[in-house]
């Protein structure tokens, strides 16, 4: 008889104690989520996560953004078990396979015209650290004056993911200063202003390979928004300089914003397209990086050229992936997702008007589903979005902030219903969350005086 210690289901004190002593969360400050009870969701139901004790909570942001049609949705369980009948995993480099190609015709139709080329990769960080270097490589194969366009323009406040080129042309010093030393430079503009950037294309075009942007909303900034007209003016600006425009669409595409991709909405067709979270429904890891003949061709050449892209990831197109990405495709169509968001839309819009009006909240903004609730300026220390997220918590709804700002960003398939309900619970949230933070030096002062 082998050692029973690890088949045994685990207590709710089992897997706290096993997370505290051996697990490192992602963006998490460990002394502070160490000192918290974690919530261990167990499975889920719709829009509706439930942990160990059986507790609901409303998934307010989509399990970090990517979430579309609900979990456990029958058709995209069903695509998942399907091809688990046949193969896990299979490689891209050197094999093929029905999903990847299908998946890949099918993101083609679907994307702004021009963008004819899917390269895959696991993660949003990944398709626009490949966005970089194709635009890059491409520059350098044209060969000479190109040969200097190495540099890239990207927004403040911009988020593009966590590996070293995506840093490079982050923005928000709070997640990127750290890592300075190892980045690239790029040129920063101020996010809406396109004089700024006509200025810096103006001067420095020749060593530019690309401008990349978040249309529309940039997320991470605590859902900015770009004044309309403005991805449109990039482009054009683009095109002028002969420059190649990146649309890092991992967060806003999938429906997002109202339509498939928000670069739609301003007619824009970019030189790379940047999908992840969404693209699967938010089931597995994919991402895909979209772009034009003329990148690829750009590639093309005998193998001693050196024109090969080398660069993929072990799960690169990994077929369970692309099947649950084609299933999220049928189920945009056969639900009619973006038809039935718009009414949903205009609610949520009505549900936070109040929520603008309360004190506690300095502005709310956002497009579509990506909505960002700002408290304001408060002491650091406090961390007022963290504790109206467990406020939140306590009342059934799981939203994760930035910083002081509460992000509200639904699976598209919320019901009318539970979004008044998060929104309920999310007004109600901040109110407890101020009251106590502005009670609390109170009450030290008073325990000081006591
Ligand atoms: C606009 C944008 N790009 C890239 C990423 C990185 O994606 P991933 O976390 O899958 O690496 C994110 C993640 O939030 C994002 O919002």
């Amino acid at each position: 008889m082998g050692d029973r210690k690890w088949a045994s289901a685990p207590s709710r004190e089992t897997v706290a104690d096993w997370d505290r002593s051996h697990l490192w969360h992602p963006f998490t400050q460990q002394r502070d989520w160490c000192r918290e009870e974690p919530v261990a969701i167990e499975r889920a139901e719709g829009t509706d996560l439930i942990d160990a004790e059986g507790r609901r909570y409303i998934d307010g942001v989509s399990s970090l953004w990517c979430n579309v049609h609900g979990h456990r949705h029958p058709l995209i369980d069903g695509a998942v078990r399907g091809q688990l009948d046949r193969v896990a995993h299979s490689t891209m480099l050197g094999l093929t396979h029905r999903g990847a190609a299908e998946l890949a015709a099918r993101l083609v139709d679907l994307a702004p015209p021009g963008l004819s080329r899917v390269f895959y990769s696991d993660s949003g960080s990944s398709a626009t650290e490949i966005a970089l270097k194709m635009a890059f490589q491409y520059w350098r194969q044209r060969g000479g004056q190109h040969t200097r366009r190495t540099s890239f323009v990207s927004l403040r406040d911009g988020y593009h993911g966590d590996t070293l080129g995506a840093v490079s042309v982050g923005g928000i010093d709070l997640f990127h200063a750290a890592y300075s030393p190892l980045l690239f430079q790029s040129h920063r503009v101020e996010p809406g202003d396109a004089d700024q950037l006509e200025c810096v294309l103006d001067f420095h075009a020749e060593e530019i390979a690309a401008v990349i942007v978040e249309p529309l909303v940039q997320g991470a900034a605590g859902m900015r928004v770009q004044p309309p007209g403005y991805l449109r003016r990039v482009r054009e600006l683009c095109d002028r300089h002969d420059v190649f425009l990146i649309c890092d669409e991992v967060a806003t595409g999938f429906g997002r914003t109202g339509t498939m991709f928000a670069c739609e909405q301003e007619r824009v067709a970019p030189d790379f397209l940047c999908l992840g979270k969404g693209l699967t429904a938010g089931y597995l890891p994919l991402a895909a990086t979209l772009t034009t003949e003329r990148v690829h061709d750009g590639f093309l050449g005998s193998p001693e050229e050196g024109r090969t892209f080398f660069h993929g990831h072990t799960f690169t197109g990994n077929p369970l992936a692309c099947a649950a990405a084609l299933a999220n495709l049928d189920a945009f169509e056969s639900e009619d997702t973006l038809l039935r968001l718009q009414p949903k839309i205009r609610l949520l819009g009505e549900l936070l008007g109040p929520v603008a009006e309360m004190p506690e909240v300095a502005e709310v903004r956002g497009r579509g589903f990506m909505i960002g609730i700002d408290l304001g300026e408060h002491d650091p220390t406090i961390r007022l979005g963290h504790q109206v997220a467990l406020e939140a918590r306590e009342r059934g709804a799981i939203i994760r902030p930035l910083g002081d700002v509460v992000v509200l960003m639904p699976p598209l398939a919320i019901s009318a219903a539970d979004l008044r309900r998060l929104v309920e619970i999310v007004a109600a949230s901040i109110l407890a969350a101020c009251a106590a933070a502005t009670d609390e030096p109170i009450t030290a002062e008073l325990a000081q005086a006591a």
